[in-house]
């Protein structure tokens, strides 16, 4: 996501402050009990030890026994310094090209990308969408130098997108809105190395695009309910009440142990508007934050011509004699993990409502093992929200991996189970809080007896809801997780919350464990292990943003030039047990030495938090090291790997001025003007070894 997208509204209006009378646990002050918990916790992952894994096994299945005869990985580049380059930079040594930016033909339908913007809707549909975000590598063969990339596009940018054409009737304006829907969704595109370059395979029946028109199936608990919350006049008129149209601001991702892609969607009620009074508004509306100033980009305001509520649909007010009638439940449809099978052109992608409703920043699982149930983590990306885990009723089945049909699987694992939300507590200890109509609420209530909680299906399409009455922990924005496929510990960026305060007389917005930095403009990142009993947790602080010359309240991990950074955002693991960090920072005192940036950690390689630091510190700065800084004005978002790590897809958003040419580290020289693109950046080593090493 962009800082120019960003909803910075609060629509937890909770004052959950489940940890009221403990902030004096500061990181400062943090007790030895917590120092106790964290220790005996994370000591197993230590012991582990990493070792150099060259496995192809991508269903993350190893939680313990890593240590082999192999020499423990070191990362073998040496930290670059900060840029501010209409261009990439990466370390000496690798190569970095553009692949598959915006406008991109997938297929015979789309013409040629344009320079002046004026390529049509129709084209959109069959190229590259924009604004490229989460992505994911599945492999064709060992994966080498074959696969699918899915590739979410959060948003666009409009002045990059049309042409300067001007546009007067109705059919132009809606032709333009429809160039805008095209633009969003997901892009599936098979992609090959040929002759040491990576391209898109023009053609390829795997070649597809998801839009916000795009027609998918939506199931679990809430297209399961008789309330028929998903009713409105197209589902009516399709005969199909488990239908919605569309995915709106993919931003992070996932991909599940059975080998399908999640996109997950992220500030999805900036796309509905309802205009009446909102005293009229459902609980849930209000708690989603559902605009009642309009669409971001107008749709709503379009007269339709032909398929039914093509752009009425995104005004969710309603205007007819009931939901048969209208588009009122149109909204409901959206804010879901949505799965996609990117092997299978012929399947639909399918909206799993079991994980729960709210704005979903990315996906992740847990490290899966036979005979236990799978677990995916979200956060929901807002300030003072939440995160998330779902705990599958299914046990996981190694012959799953690889079954003969990827949705059916998605279906048991993601249909049926339990949405719980975290709580963190002083001393290191955590709670997962489960969202069911039996779950008792911090007063005292059965969660289903209270107004508008009935039912599970009305607990999830309302989790945040939902979380305010079980005393969540509201969070500084919870962007990406991760999980170390090394020893299963779980990682969320928690990227800035600026209206984080320690003013404590009064209720509001107030510091807690876990969030403990007032004005909170750089970021943290904690982790957490699973107890055995699935409902608690061990936490600690990971690391936190900072400029290099931050004060000692603020410059909490020791960052220095070689790694500063500000508002980390996306986060992935690669299976060799490197966590590679990537940001979305706003805050002037890093972006003034470098433009975002993407860099390296092993956590298992660093020795364990000493008294009251988090585990990154002044005494091994050397081991969090800058790997890549994208161009002026872009976000570094969304990371893949094929097989053999020996290539490294990662995304820019939102570029300014870039790219110039196919290759990315070329910079556009001073005075040109380019129309920017969103594109993947292909990384690779001139000598073809593994990336990072
Ligand atoms: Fe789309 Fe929260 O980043
Ligand atoms: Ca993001
Ligand atoms: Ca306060």
């Amino acid at each position: 996501m962009s800082k120019f997208t960003f909803d910075p509204t609060i629509y937890n209006k909770s004052k959950n402050k489940p940890m009221s009378s403990v902030l004096e646990a500061e990181i400062s002050r943090r007790s030895v009990l917590k120092r106790t918990a964290m220790v005996t916790a994370f000591a197993a992952l230590a012991g582990t030890g990493l070792t150099a894994c060259r496995s192809d096994d991508n269903t993350g299945s190893s939680s313990s026994g890593a240590t082999n005869s192999e020499d423990p990985l070191t990362l073998g580049f040496e930290s670059i310094p900060g840029a501010k380059l209409d261009a990439i930079v990466v370390p000496a040594g690798y190569t970095a090209t553009v692949l598959a930016p915006w406008g991109t033909p997938l297929n015979d339908a789309a013409d040629a990308w344009k320079n002046d913007g004026s390529n049509t809707s129709v084209d959109q549909l069959n190229a590259m969408g924009m604004h490229h975000d989460g992505m994911h590598f599945f492999p064709i063969g060992d994966g080498v130098d074959e696969g699918v990339l899915c590739i979410n596009h959060e948003y666009i940018s409009t002045s990059a997108l049309h042409s300067s054409a001007p546009v007067t009737t109705d059919n132009e304006r809606r032709e333009k809105a429809r160039k805008e829907i095209n633009a969003h969704g997901v892009s599936v595109v098979h992609i090959k190395l040929v002759n040491d370059t990576w391209d898109v395979v023009a053609g390829s029946n795997l070649n597809r695009r998801f839009t916000s028109a795009t027609e998918m199936d939506i199931a679990g608990p809430i297209a399961d309910s008789d309330l028929d919350f998903l009713v409105t006049r197209y589902t009516v008129e399709q005969g199909n009440k488990k239908i919605a149209r569309g995915t709106n601001n993919n931003c992070g991702n996932g991909h599940t142990p059975w080998g399908t892609y999640l996109t997950c969607e992220e500030n999805w009620p900036g796309y509905f508007v309802r205009t009446d009074n909102r005293s009229q508004w459902t609980a849930e509306q209000r708690r989603m934050g559902i605009s009642n100033r309009g669409n971001r980009y107008g749709w709503h305001t379009l007269p339709d011509d032909s398929i039914t509520g093509e752009f009425s649909r995104f005004n969710i007010t309603p205007s007819g004699t009931d939901a048969n009638d209208d588009f009122r439940n149109e909204a409901n449809g959206h804010g879901y993990i949505v799965e996609i099978d990117p092997y299978n052109p012929a399947s639909r992608a399918v909206k799993r409502t079991a994980l729960g409703r709210f704005r979903h920043e990315d996906c992740s699982f847990g490290n899966v093992e036979a005979g236990k149930p799978v677990v995916f983590y979200s956060g929901h990306d807002g300030r003072f929200e939440y995160i998330y885990k779902f705990v599958s009723k299914a046990l996981w089945n190694p012959a799953d991996a690889d079954p003969s049909d990827r949705l059916a699987t998605g279906a048991k694992y993601m249909n049926e189970g339990t949405l719980y939300v975290a709580r963190f507590s002083q001393g290191g200890e955590g709670s997962w809080l489960a969202l069911t109509p039996e779950s008792v609420t911090e007063d005292n209530r059965r969660l289903g007896d209270v107004d508008g909680f009935g039912t599970l299906a009305e607990i999830l399409l309302n989790a945040p809801g939902a979380a305010d009455l079980m005393g969540a922990t509201p969070m500084d924005r919870p962007e990406w997780t991760a999980v170390d496929p090394k020893n299963g510990a779980v990682y969320v960026t928690l990227t800035n919350n600026t209206r984080r305060d320690d003013d404590d007389s009064d209720s509001d917005n107030d510091t807690n464990v876990a969030n403990p930095r007032a004005n909170n403009r750089f970021g943290h990142i904690i982790r957490w292990t699973e107890r055995s009993d699935a409902t608690t947790f061990d936490w600690e602080f990971f690391l936190f943003g900072s400029p290099a010359n931050g004060d000692a309240e603020i410059n909490l991990s020791g960052l220095n030039s070689t790694n500063e950074l500000a508002s980390p955002d996306g986060l992935v693991f690669d299976k060799r047990g490197i966590l590679w960090v990537q940001t979305d920072n706003g805050a002037d005192e890093v972006e003034d030495n470098t433009n975002d940036q993407m860099l390296a950690v092993i956590p298992t390689q660093l020795n364990q938090a000493e008294g009251n630091s988090p585990v990154i510190n002044e005494g091994n700065q050397d081991q969090l090291k800058r790997f890549f800084v994208g161009p002026n004005d872009c976000e570094v978002t969304g990371l893949a790997f094929n097989a053999d790590n020996t290539t490294f897809f990662v995304n820019i958003q939102h570029p300014g001025n870039w790219p110039y040419s196919s290759n990315a580290a070329e910079a556009t020289p001073q005075g040109v003007s380019v129309r920017p693109r969103a594109a993947t950046v292909v990384i690779r080593r001139e000598d073809g070894g593994e990336i990072g090493l």
